[in-house]
């Protein structure tokens, strides 16, 4: 027979038991949901947001859910609560989220990543979204995890301990060395692409790169269309040939080190005049008539032929 502590520990594991299926199947929900608001339609992407566990990775709740451009906490700490198509704030005095899942399922989509590829996750802030890459590379595959800030930096090595095709870095993603990728996520505004970001970029690679100009982040006083505030664009290595593609919008925190006033006022006047769903490549190279381009800058231009 067993005694009274005994039962009481087999109740809780029952219990525990009980939760965690309970949450797979809540999560098997939110992985269509988030499919759905930018008509993704990649069985892998939604296989990855089933399977990975966004409370393991945000800390312990309650959480300040942003809804209407402003933070609710959770009633309780229920992870239950996570999973919805909204983001968590991480820093939420900086502004600082974890970011909308539907965006990143549309982007992850579109960078396809496959099993056996390395991945470069810049600005994997406490790592969500690196979970996610690392789920759809597979242990065959491999993803490295820059983030900047010291402190989240910390929580993403913590997180990701002893996953050995998991690395995780503090450091500027737009200046630190790491091996030649398949697939480069950038998850902050910048202002151009860094050079390490198009030197390492693996024949066939794909970058996701999001643009954003001076108005790109926070307060928005003039009430300036998201449209024209920022820019995701989608760009793919073919030998030394980089053909770009726009995806979406996108307001997002910027990216240190790889911003810079000259490629922030080209942006502007860029996003002012409209086209940029006609770009198709972008050229290392600032010599391209300025009719040819949407954003002409001194050393790359994203152009239309
Ligand atoms: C919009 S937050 C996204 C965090 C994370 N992807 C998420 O959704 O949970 C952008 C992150 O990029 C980081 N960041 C900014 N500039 C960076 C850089 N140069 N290198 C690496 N990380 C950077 C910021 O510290 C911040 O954590």
């Amino acid at each position: 027979m067993p005694n009274s502590e005994q039962v009481a520990a087999q109740t809780a594991r029952f219990l525990d038991r009980m939760g965690r299926q309970e949450l797979a199947i809540v999560r098997r929900a939110y992985a269509k949901q988030v499919m759905v608001p930018y008509n993704v339609a990649h069985p892998r992407v939604a296989a990855a947001f089933a399977a990975v566990r966004r409370g393991a990775f945000l800390g312990p709740g309650p959480w300040p859910l942003l809804h209407l451009s402003r933070y609710v906490t959770t009633p309780d700490d229920d992870p239950v609560y996570l999973y919805q198509n909204l983001l968590v704030g991480i820093i939420p005095e900086r502004g600082l989220n974890n970011g909308e899942p539907s965006l990143h399922a549309m982007l992850i989509a579109a960078a396809d990543p496959r099993p056996g590829e390395h991945v470069v996750h810049i600005g994997a802030g406490v790592g969500y979204y690196t979970a996610i890459l690392a789920h759809m590379v597979g242990e065959s595959g491999r993803v490295t995890a820059i983030e900047y800030d010291s402190n989240l930096a910390a929580r993403l090595v913590t997180n990701f301990a002893g996953q050995p095709y998991v690395r995780a870095l503090q450091g500027d993603g737009a200046q630190i060395e790491f091996d030649p990728a398949d697939v480069i996520y950038v998850n902050a505004g910048a202002t151009r692409p860094a050079d390490i970001w198009l030197d390492r970029l693996n024949d066939g690679g794909r970058l996701i790169l999001p643009l954003t100009s001076d108005k790109g982040f926070g307060k928005n006083p003039e009430n300036i269309p998201i449209q024209r505030r920022g820019a995701v664009f989608g760009i793919k290595r073919r030998g030394n040939e980089f053909l770009a593609k726009w995806i979406s919008a996108v307001a997002i925190f910027p990216c240190e080190g790889a911003r810079d006033a000259e490629c922030e006022r080209a942006l502007a006047a860029a996003f002012e005049k409209g086209g940029w769903e006609r770009v198709t490549r972008l050229c290392r190279s600032g010599d391209l008539p300025d009719e040819q381009c949407w954003l002409n800058a001194p050393d790359w231009a994203l152009a239309y032929a």
